[in-house]
C-alpha cells in the first residue's frame, strides 16, 4: 500500500492540484497548459489492452509444486525430480465469455500453470476436461467464432454453437462432458484439470516416453445446477474469483495431486487408436495414473492487472526432459500463444514480472517496443561470434523421433481405427441414473432454441455412442426415434447432407 506517497507526474515532478483544472478566470474554460490534466486523460484512454481472444475472463494465484514420488525413470526435468519444490503462478478462466462475463456459466474452464523452474519456465496450459472438442488447428478459430458472438445479432447463439459442434463428430465426447453436471463447477477449487494433449518425457538416458498430465482436486468435485448458477450469476458475477481469493486469504490453500499416464513409444505404435488425437483419452485401466506430487495455491496477487491480466502462458515453453508430440493440435498451439501475446502485450511480454523466469535469461533478443532493461548493453548482437557469447547447450538435445508416411492433408475420419463416439459412450455408461438425467436435461435445455435438423444430428451421435443415450435425448428433445434410427444408418457425410437446414424441415421455419 502506498498511503503516504506524494503525487507526482509521470517523470517525478510534484503535482500541485489534482482536483481543480486550470481555467481562464473562475468561470472560464480549461486551458491547454494544464499539462497534468492532459497527461491524466491521455493515460486513461490507453489503459485498456486487448483481452485474450478466448479465455478472457480469469483469476490467478501463486503457489508451489512439490514432487512427492519418483518418476526420474521417465523424465530428467529438474522440476519433476523427487523432493523438488517449485514456485508457480496459475490462472483459471472460462473460455467463451469476454472479460466482463459471469463466472458461473456452462463452459469448460482453462487452467494455465507457469512453473518457475531452475531450468527456465515450464507452462502447462490445460483445461478442466481430459479431452477437447476438435483435433485440427484449422478448426480452432471457427470453434471460437461459433461459441462467441454472432456477427449479425451481436449475441451468443446456441444455433451456431450446436451447428458447428454437430458437424464435427469428434466434438461428441467433450459435448457430453460440458453438458454433464461437470459443465458448471461450484468453484475452481472443486474441479480436476488436465494437460489434455499427449506430451513427451525423455530421461537422462535419452529414452522417450509419451505422457499425459492429470491434476485431481483434493477438495472433492462439486458442481452447480443450471438453476443454482443462474441465481449466483444474478447476485455475483465474480463468484469463482471471490471463492478462490477468499480461500487463500483465510489460509485454506487449495491443493491438487499431479499424476501422469505413461505410454512407451512401442505401445503408441500398437495402440488401438491414434494416441496423439486430443479428442481421445487413454483408458486408466490400460495406462494407470502414476502419482507425481502436489500443487498448492497459497498467495493472492497484489495487483490484478499487473499479475493476472498481463500473465502470458504458452505450451511452447517447456524445459529439458519435457517435450511435445506429433499431436497436430498441440503443434498449432505452439505458434498461437506467443503470437497472441506479442499482439496483446508486446514483443517484450516475457519481461513483465509475472512472466519473467526466475533464472538468468540469455535469449539475446534485442530492442522492440517497451524494452525496459539494459538490452544486453554492448554484448555481441550476432551469433556465431568470436567472443564465446550466446553458445548453445547441446547437452539438452531431445532424442530424435522417427516419423512415417508421406506429407498430405490426412482426414482423421479416414483412419479405420477412428471412433468419435466410443469415449462419449463409455462416459454415458459410467454415469449414475441421476447424472444421466442431468445430462439429458441440460442438453435438451441448451438446445431448446436450436433448429430440429441440428437436434437430429446430435440425437444420432448420442444413439451411435449408446442406444439408451440416443433414446433418452430423442425423447427429451421431442424428436422421432424412428427417424433417428434411420439417420444413424448413414455415414458422416450422409448424415450431414440429410440434416442440412435445406434438406430437413426445421421447427423454426
Ligand atoms: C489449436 C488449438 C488452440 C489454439 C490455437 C489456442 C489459442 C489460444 C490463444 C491465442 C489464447 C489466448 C492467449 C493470450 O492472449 O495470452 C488461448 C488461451 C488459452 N488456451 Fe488455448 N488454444 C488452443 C487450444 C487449447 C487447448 C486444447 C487448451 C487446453 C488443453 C487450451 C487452453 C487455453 C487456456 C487455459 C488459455 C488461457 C491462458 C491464460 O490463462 O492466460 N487451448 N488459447
Amino acid at each position: 500500500m502506498n498511503e503516504h506517497k506524494k503525487l507526482t507526474n509521470e517523470v517525478g515532478a510534484p503535482v500541485a492540484d489534482n482536483e481543480n483544472s486550470i481555467t481562464a478566470g473562475p468561470r472560464g474554460p480549461v486551458v491547454m497548459q494544464d499539462v497534468w490534466l492532459m497527461e491524466k486523460m491521455a493515460h486513461f484512454n490507453r489503459e485498456v489492452i486487448p483481452e485474450r481472444r478466448m479465455h478472457a475472463k480469469g483469476w490467478g494465484a501463486y503457489g508451489k509444486f512439490t514432487v512427492t514420488h519418483d518418476i526420474s525413470q521417465y523424465t530428467r526435468a529438474k522440476v519433476l525430480q523427487p523432493g523438488t519444490e517449485t514456485e508457480l503462478f496459475l490462472r483459471f478462466s472460462t473460455v467463451a465469455g469476454e472479460r466482463g462475463a459471469a463466472d458461473c456459466e456452462r463452459d469448460i474452464r482453462g487452467v494455465a500453470v507457469k512453473f518457475y523452474t531452475e531450468e527456465g519456465n515450464w507452462d502447462l496450459v490445460g483445461n478442466n476436461t481430459p479431452t477437447f472438442f476438435i483435433r485440427d488447428v484449422h478448426n480452432f478459430s471457427d470453434l471460437n467464432r461459433a461459441v462467441k458472438r454472432d456477427p449479425h445479432t451481436g449475441r451468443r447463439s446456441a444455433q451456431n454453437n450446436w451447428d458447428f459442434w454437430t458437424l464435427l463428430p469428434e466434438c461428441f465426447h467433450q459435448i457430453t462432458v460440458v453438458m454433464s453436471d461437470r459443465g458448471i463447477p461450484a468453484s475452481f477449487r472443486n474441479m480436476h484439470f488436465f494437460g489434455e494433449h499427449t506430451f513427451s518425457f525423455y530421461n537422462d538416458k535419452n529414452q522417450r516416453f509419451w505422457c499425459k498430465f492429470h491434476f485431481k482436486t483434493k477438495q472433492g468435485i462439486k458442481n452447480f445446477s443450471n438453476e443454482e448458477a443462474a441465481r449466483i450469476n444474478g447476485m455475483d458475477r465474480e463468484y469463482h474469483g471471490k471463492d478462490l481469493f477468499d480461500a487463500i486469504e483465510r489460509g485454506d490453500f487449495p491443493k491438487w495431486t499431479m499424476y501422469v499416464q505413461i505410454m512407451t513409444e512401442e505401445q503408441a505404435k500398437n495402440h488401438y487408436e491414434n494416441p496423439f488425437d486430443i479428442t481421445k483419452i487413454w483408458r486408466h485401466a490400460e495406462y494407470p495414473l502414476i502419482e507425481v506430487g502436489e500443487l498448492e495455491l497459497n498467495r493472492n496477487p497484489e495487483n490484478y492487472f499487473a499479475e493476472v491480466e498481463q500473465s502470458a502462458f504458452t505450451p511452447a515453453h517447456v524445459v529439458p526432459g519435457i517435450g511435445f508430440s506429433p499431436d497436430r493440435f498441440l503443434q498449432g498451439r505452439l505458434f498461437s500463444y506467443g503470437d497472441a501475446q506479442r499482439y496483446r502485450l508486446g514483443v517484450n511480454y516475457n519481461h513483465i514480472p509475472v512472466n519473467r523466469a526466475k533464472v538468468e535469461v540469455n535469449e539475446y533478443h534485442r530492442d522492440g517496443a517497451m524494452r525496459a532493461d539494459g538490452n544486453y548493453g554492448g554484448a555481441p548482437a550476432y551469433s556465431p561470434n568470436s567472443y564465446g557469447a550466446w553458445t548453445a547447450q547441446p547437452e539438452v538435445m531431445e532424442p530424435p523421433l522417427d516419423l512415417e508416411g508421406a506429407m498430405y492433408r490426412y482426414d482423421p475420419k479416414d483412419d479405420p481405427t477412428d471412433d468419435c463416439f466410443r469415449a462419449g459412450g463409455d462416459l454415458w455408461r459410467v454415469l449414475t441414473e441421476e447424472k444421466k438425467q442431468i445430462l439429458i436435461e441440460n442438453t435438451a435445455g441448451d438446445m431448446a432454441s436450436v433448429t430440429e435438423n441440428i437436434k437430429y444430428r446430435h440425437a444420432v451421435h448420442c444413439y451411435l455412442a449408446d442406444p439408451e443415450y440416443g433414446e433418452r435425448f430423442t425423447e427429451a428433445a421431442g424428436l422421432c426415434m424412428d427417424k433417428v434410427k434411420e439417420l444413424s444408418k448413414l455415414d458422416n457425410n450422409g448424415l450431414i447432407q440429410a440434416t442440412l437446414s435445406s434438406t430437413m424441415q426445421s421447427n423454426h421455419d
